[in-house]
């Protein structure tokens, strides 16, 4: 066996600068359980691929319901027995700063699996995805030791505080799109807060939250604290969802699937956290800084292939600058170097999947069907790979399903509006409330219409900043709970209020 995928993982990493690489690649792809690597009882496998090229990668082992029942054994385990959450907080933290450490030390070896298992770019998978893990991690190592109860103005014969205590053992259900720093989001804060934690990855990117589990190991976490259950939603995902011995769930990825998770929550009322879908309006007023905001709105809708749930996909331009700013927009665009992920001048790569090719490929057929105008894209931009060039739509009316659904693809759609309260309210008209923005020089009205948006997060004269020190969430259908900033301790905590008699 180890013979036969020996050449074929060189061909489908090929182009690759790191043989560390090559080394992970070749080792078998385990579940991480109670600080060993083990087999899926079943002795299932599954291919993930390199969308680049459409070559197996890696057989990673199909985790299911046995699997997921003995990671939460030993994630209980290491809750009740284990001295993590009653680990004095700088011993903690040194933990998390520790697992920072080394992802930086290992920063282009994990951007290079970022890049061959997902298909994104590999110097934005450097700078953005594996960066940002590495500070999340050390963002919340800062938190292990600020995590505080209060005390409260109680009856002089009573004195009264409260604790806050972790939650327990936390399910993690996270996507495709940014598998390293999903899995850091995640993680991070559930384990400041002295939670222990089954992980499962998106069946389409096992493979950096793997390696990620192996430098957790190297940092020294206790046996159990995280564990790894790769595999698929049915079966795995909907066994973490389900479990009655989980305390609490945390989700990223689609709407369909966050009522699912929601719904397998009741059995034991476990906390659930979603983080789902979006539609997000990027808003553009005719005062605005053009040169700025056109190859801003374009990265905006364009970074990471279009996969991303706060792309800003609905680009709303006020009429009087609408053909100059859709021109120009069409021109940066058609311009954009897609290609090979793992070329440093690569902007785009493919999307993640045959599945996820043929899901926006329909998107624009559904496009040109209602009537919206393609300026550029809209085709396979290779014969082998999963490319799409970058596509706008002009023309768009906002009650198209091009406006209204979720593509998660290089689709743009630029619609014009009127005033600022046309914009508003066409901002605002779809089920998701994810993300917005807004350009204009006017300052009052940016921030009027920051407070008019119904979003978890809105951008003035930017787009798609995002940091761990703020929070990130949605209204409406993109879900509930704040993940980031203090609001992740939050999520990952429970509070307890103590009455002393004096
Ligand atoms: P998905 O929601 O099916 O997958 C996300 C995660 O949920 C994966 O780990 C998957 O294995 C798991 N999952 C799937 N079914 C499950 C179940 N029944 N119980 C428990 N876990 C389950 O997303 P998918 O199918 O990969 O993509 C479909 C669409 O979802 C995309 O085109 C996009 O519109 C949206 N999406 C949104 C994301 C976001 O960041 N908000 C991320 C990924 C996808
Ligand atoms: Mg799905």
């Amino acid at each position: 066996m180890a013979a036969a995928v020996a050449p074929a993982v060189e061909r489908a990493a090929a182009g690759i600068k790191n043989q560390a690489v090559l080394d992970f690649l070749r080792k078998p792809k385990m579940l991480l359980i109670g600080g060993k690597w083990t087999p899926a009882k079943s002795g299932k496998t599954f291919e993930t691929i390199n969308p680049a090229n459409e070559e197996v990668l890696a057989l990673v082992a199909e985790g299911g319901k046995a699997d997921v029942d003995e990671a939460v054994k030993a994630a209980r385990k290491a809750f009740e027995e284990s001295r993590w959450p009653r680990l004095n907080p700088h011993q903690r933290a040194r933990m998390l700063y520790k697992i920072a450490e080394l992802i930086e030390q290992h920063a282009d070896e994990l951007a290079e699996i970022e890049t061959l298992d997902n298909g994104k770019a590999v110097t934005q998978a450097r700078a953005i995805d594996v960066a940002g893990a590495a500070e999340t991690f050390r963002y919340y190592a800062g938190w292990c030791s600020k995590i505080y109860g209060e005390t409260n103005p109680s009856d002089p014969s009573m004195f009264n505080y409260t604790l806050r205590e972790p939650v327990g053992v936390c399910g993690q259900i996270i996507p495709w799109n940014f598998p390293l720093l999903m899995a850091c989001w995640k993680i991070a804060p559930a384990l400041a807060c002295g939670n222990t934690v089954i992980l499962k990855p998106a069946e389409q990117t096992p493979l950096s939250a793997l390696r990620l589990g192996e430098l957790a190991q190297e940092a020294g976490l206790p046996d159990g604290v995280l564990n790894i259950i790769t595999g698929f939603g049915p079966g795995a995902g909907s066994s973490i969802a389900e479990h009655p011995e989980i305390d609490k769930v945390a989700f990223t990825g689609s709407t369909e699937v966050g009522r699912l998770i929601l719904q397998a929550s009741t059995g034991n009322l476990k906390r659930v956290s979603l983080e789902l879908g979006g539609k997000s309006p990027n808003i553009i007023f005719t005062d605005a800084d053009l040169g700025s905001a056109v190859p801003t709105a374009m990265m905006g809708v364009f970074y990471n292939t279009g996969q991303v749930c706060a792309a800003g996909t609905r680009i709303f331009v006020q009429q009087g600058k609408y053909d100059e700013f859709v021109d120009q927009l069409t021109k940066f665009s058609a311009g954009m170097t897609v290609g090979n992920p793992l070329d440093p001048a690569t902007k785009m790569g493919p999307v993640v999947s045959k599945e996820q090719f043929d899901r926006v490929r329909n998107y624009v057929e559904i496009g040109k069907r209602e009537g919206a105008k393609l300026t550029t894209g809209g085709e396979a931009a290779a014969d082998r790979g999963y490319f799409i060039k970058p596509t706008i739509f002009a023309d768009v009316n906002n009650n198209m399903r091009i406006a209204q659904e979720e593509i998660f693809g290089p689709v743009a759609a630029a619609i014009p509006f009127k005033d600022e309260n046309d914009a508003v309210l066409q901002g605002n008209d779809t089920t998701y409330g994810l993300a917005a923005a807004v350009w204009t020089r006017d300052i009052a009205r940016a921030h009027k219409v920051a407070r008019a948006l119904k979003a978890g997060t809105v951008w003035i004269n930017t787009y798609g900043a995002i940091d761990p020190i703020s929070p990130f969430g949605g209204y409406k259908q993109s879900g509930f709970g704040r993940e980031l900033g203090k609001h992740s301790i939050e999520l990952y905590t429970q509070i307890k209020s103590v009455y002393v008699k004096l």
